[in-house]
């Protein structure tokens, strides 16, 4: 996929898709900004969904600020729902930058099956399930949304061969 040099990128998948192992590969670890990240910033914990929305609000500040300096961007969380996405969409605005969406549409089954795995994670299938619900829902109007770029990633194949080059 061909980016824009400067963009907003943001990942859109369930946990366990595969958002902040794509990011490590793709981009410099400067250039994303986690929302676990941010709650462990806000809260000392980065499974606290309670600072959700602190974490958020520092997340969007950030985002603004590099966006403001010339900086691609690149947002590593779930973003299923339509409001953490608007969001998003807006802060692009803002900065003038062009908001793109990166999809990591992976089958419910297999994130569950990751999700299990990890030490640092402790959702339980319902979660799993209602993201992917919201990810299905989210899939045909994200460029409806304002996303200037759509990628849509469908399954592990597809995710491990891309590749990213930008344009200027
Ligand atoms: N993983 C994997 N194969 C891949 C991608 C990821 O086995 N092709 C594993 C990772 O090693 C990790 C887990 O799946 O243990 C989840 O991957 P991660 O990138 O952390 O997923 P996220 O989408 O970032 O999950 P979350 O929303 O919970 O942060
Ligand atoms: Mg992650």
């Amino acid at each position: 996929m061909k980016l824009p040099e400067l963009c907003l990128v943001t990942l859109v998948g369930v946990t366990g898709s595969g958002k902040s192992t794509f990011a490590r590969r793709h981009f410099a670890p400067s250039q994303v900004l986690s929302s676990d990240a941010f709650r462990a910033m806000v809260a000392d914990d980065e499974n606290d969904q309670s600072a959700s929305a602190d974490a958020f609000d520092a997340l969007h500040y950030v985002a603004g600020k590099r966006l403001r300096a010339g900086r691609l961007t690149v947002v590593d969380a779930t973003n299923v729902q339509r409001h953490a996405r608007e969001a998003l969409v807006a802060v692009a605005r803002e900065h003038d930058v062009l908001p793109v969406a990166i999809v990591l549409d992976v089958p419910e089954a297999e994130c569950w099956a990751r999700t299990q795995t990890r030490p640092d994670r402790d959702f339980g299938r319902p979660v799993v399930a209602r993201q992917h619900r919201d990810l299905r829902r989210s899939l045909r109007g994200l460029a409806r949304e304002g996303f200037r770029q759509v990628h849509v990633l469908s399954g592990t194949d597809e995710i491990a061969a891309a590749s990213i080059s930008y344009e200027p």
